[in-house]
């Protein structure tokens, strides 16, 4: 599995075996995409969206990123929220981050990453928010663990801050963000039970 022949071979297995269990598959797909999700998730290649949700093409919209991270002044993730919001109409977006994660565990680190550090400064923030509950956990795994926990459910709370989802909760229209964690090790998805279904203050949603 290292060369573009390989991709390019499977790609053609994968569509020919889709064609021949459902001949108009590929035709569906053609029409305008109505994913009831955005899916936001970490590019770490073990936690592939559709595949651990166990969805086929169409259901999901997804952005992914070092860390699954939402910054306000990401142009890039913004967008993909405004487009779901606005055009699509997703009622609910996910926030998947998952243990384990090598962004979570450099932020925790001290080493110097050139670019990287830039984006991990986001998650170097939040930890030093959450400074006393980390220092109490005594082991390095059950701080990387918790760190991955707190990584995701500050992510909720940014989406809940975007503009464009303020919007959609001032026009009184249905929205959920959904904080959840997957687990390498078992590959089973965790709900943090931290959902946003309105326009709520950070002393509120920290409090909680
Ligand atoms: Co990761």
């Amino acid at each position: 599995m290292d060369s573009i022949t390989t991709l390019l071979q499977n790609n053609e297995r994968w569509a020919s075996r889709l064609q021949a269990e459902d001949p108009e598959f590929f035709e569906r797909m053609e029409e305008a995409q109505k994913p009831p999700f955005l899916w936001i998730s970490c590019s770490d290649s073990r936690v592939p969206a559709n595949q651990i949700v166990d969805l086929e093409p169409g259901q999901l919209f997804v952005h992914r990123n070092i860390a699954n991270l939402v910054v306000h002044s990401d142009v890039n993730a913004q967008s993909v929220i405004q487009y779901a919001v606005d055009v699509l109409h997703v009622e609910h977006i996910i926030i998947c981050g998952h243990y384990n994660c090598g962004g979570v565990k450099a932020a925790l680190d001290n080493d110097t990453l050139g670019l990287l550090d830039h984006w991990l400064g986001n998650l170097r923030d939040i930890f030093e928010a959450h400074k006393e509950e980390i220092s109490r956990i005594n082991t390095e795994q059950g701080k990387v663990r918790r760190c991955c926990e707190i990584n995701v459910k500050a992510q909720v709370f940014n989406v809940s801050q975007s503009p464009f989802v303020q919007k959609v909760w001032r026009d009184n229209r249905s929205l959920s963000i959904h904080g959840l964690i997957y687990d390498l090790h078992d590959g089973r998805l965790k709900d943090l039970g931290i959902t946003i279904n309105e326009s709520i203050s950070a002393s509120d949603y920290l409090g909680k």
